[in-house]
């Protein structure tokens, strides 16, 4: 069945210094650096902090926090070991194929969907709140409850921006549709990011939390940081989509903390992203790991700085009901009282970054297509590219219309969680990967090497399986529907059109990358 037929890595590197020719080679580790940290500050800051400390955490979203950074940086050791040994632009597909072989890399490609285009409709969602806020705070208008909701969503306040008649269903959420149309046609354009235009927002960003820490500190009041964890008796509180019971296995304790960090590791999604820029990279067997590795630990330690200030400015059950939809300015217009010029500016700032974290995201997910289309794996028409710009634009109004339908009409916990658990199972399947590499090809030559592969590789994996665990039924049975839908394409269609399979390799892996020029 040939089911772990392996890409030729001779291949690959081939296509590697073909692009030399065509893609300058400009980024420093410094770019590199900004690329990750670009890709990772986003709504799961911004957002999601608020929705784990008020449903499962409390104060304590700070260890959950901890929790994830540990199952990140492992699996990005990991993740740095592949970028050093196969330095091309791709992503953990192009990593599993020529080592692990089709089927795996098929799993993980497949499963990359998860973390890429649903990635794009979470944070669309969270702009789509946050242009809300910046539309009441500097238009005095605001956009219908009913026109930025989902269908599942029931408005449960009659003040305010989502101010609507109590028991009102949301029908679309418009403008989420709306920033990914904005994106796609910029993407079709061909407008990549420079690194340019990418330091500047991700010097906003970082402005931004930086300024929330260092002005919010004396804001915190201690008493919301007690008892550090949620008690099992915290009580009831009704929320937008239904009543949350603090009495609930996972909404309390330390289970409520572990169940805190599969939702907040969504905050570190994206640092992954920094290995598809591999090709422009000026030494990317040594940079790549650092870009990856710095990048992880430096947000680590503004999120849980930020999320500590964060949850001892508002009560946490606050950020279930006023709170949670655009919560940090709503913290900040609570507490910290003579700084409402702070909640405009993180208003505005935050809507730039979101967008990048989007484009990012749209775009890694298209190039991922393109790869597993020029492979073969999936129809030629995701590698179909615009006569002029030289985009995949098919793939790219294909993926708009996908990205919108979950934006539009799915709510943003739902969608989010789908990401966090797709997103953490490649992450156990790379460590897999490195640990088995380690055993079965001990001789390839790895510029950048796991430490102590055999604790790294096995303790990453289980983290990362941890936090999966703690996503729920529902959510894994989303999983093993996503998974079960990818295994019925690839039997029926890849396995036929496969040309590693059928003896044609070449011409695979020449993705169209931004030109992130300085
Ligand atoms: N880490 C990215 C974000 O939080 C996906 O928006």
């Amino acid at each position: 069945m040939k089911l772990f037929i392996k890409k030729p890595l001779a291949h690959l590197m081939a296509a590697s210094k073909e692009g030399e020719k065509t893609l300058k080679r400009t980024l420093g580790v410094g770019s590199l650096i900004a690329l990750g940290i670009g890709a990772i500050i986003g709504a799961g800051i911004f957002v999601r902090t608020a929705a784990a400390a008020g449903q499962h955490a409390g104060p304590a979203v700070t260890i959950s926090f901890l929790i994830a950074a540990a199952g990140c940086a492992l699996a990005g050791l990991c993740y740095a070991e592949f970028a050093s040994m196969i330095p091309i632009a791709g992503s953990a597909y192009t990593y599993s194929y020529a080592t692990m072989g089709e089927f795996i890399a098929w799993i993980i490609g497949w499963d990359l969907v998860l973390e890429y285009a649903l990635g794009a409709a979470t944070v669309a969602i969270g702009w789509s709140q946050y242009f809300n806020t910046f539309l009441d705070t500097f238009f005095h208008t605001h956009i219908p409850f009913a026109l930025s909701h989902s269908p599942f969503e029931v408005s449960t306040t009659t003040t305010g921006i989502y101010a609507a008649e109590l028991g009102t269903h949301g029908i679309i959420n418009l403008p989420a549709v709306f920033i990914l149309l904005l994106l796609t046609l910029l993407l079709i354009k061909g407008t990549a990011e420079s690194a340019a235009v990418n330091n500047i927002i991700v010097i906003v960003k970082v402005t931004i939390v930086l300024m929330i820490i260092g002005l919010g500190w004396s804001f915190i009041n201690p008493a919301y940081h007690t008892p550090y964890m949620i008690p099992t008796n915290a009580g009831t509180v009704k929320t937008n989509t239904g009543i949350v019971d603090y009495a609930d296995t996972f909404n309390h304790g330390w289970l409520g903390v572990l169940r805190g960090a599969s939702v907040v590791f969504f905050a570190f999604i994206g640092f992954d992203a920094v290995s598809t820029a591999a090709q422009e990279a000026k030494n990317p067997q040594k940079d790549m790991p650092k870009g990856i590795l710095i990048s992880l630990v430096f947000c680590t330690i503004l999120y849980i700085l930020f999320s500590h200030v964060l949850t001892g400015l508002v009560p946490y059950k606050m950020f279930l009901v006023q709170g949670k939809e655009a919560s940090v300015t709503y913290a900040i217009q609570a507490a910290m009282h003579g700084y409402g010029w702070l909640a405009s500016f993180v208003t505005i700032a935050i809507l730039g970054g979101f967008s990048s974290v989007i484009l990012v995201m749209l775009l890694g997910q298209t190039r991922v297509f393109y790869t597993m289309s020029v492979d073969g794996l999936i129809w030629p028409i995701f590698s179909k590219l615009h006569t002029r710009f030289r985009t995949p634009y098919k793939s790219q109004w294909f993926f708009f219309v996908m990205v919108s339908l979950f934006a539009g009409f799915i709510p943003d916990s739902i969608v989010g969680d789908m990401v966090s658990i797709g997103t953490l199972f490649a992450f156990v399947l790379v460590c897999i990967g490195i640990f088995i590499l380690r055993r079965t090809d001990p001789d390839i030559t790895r510029p950048f090497k796991t430490p102590i592969y055999y604790i790294v590789c096995p303790l990453g994996a289980l983290i990362c399986l941890f936090m999966m665990a703690s996503e729920g039924t529902d959510n894994w049975l989303r999983l093993f529907v996503w998974m079960a839908i990818g295994f019925i394409i690839y039997f029926s269609y890849s396995v036929k059109h496969s040309h590693v399979r059928h003896g044609n390799a070449e011409g695979a892996n020449d993705p169209p990358n931004p030109k992130f020029v300085e």
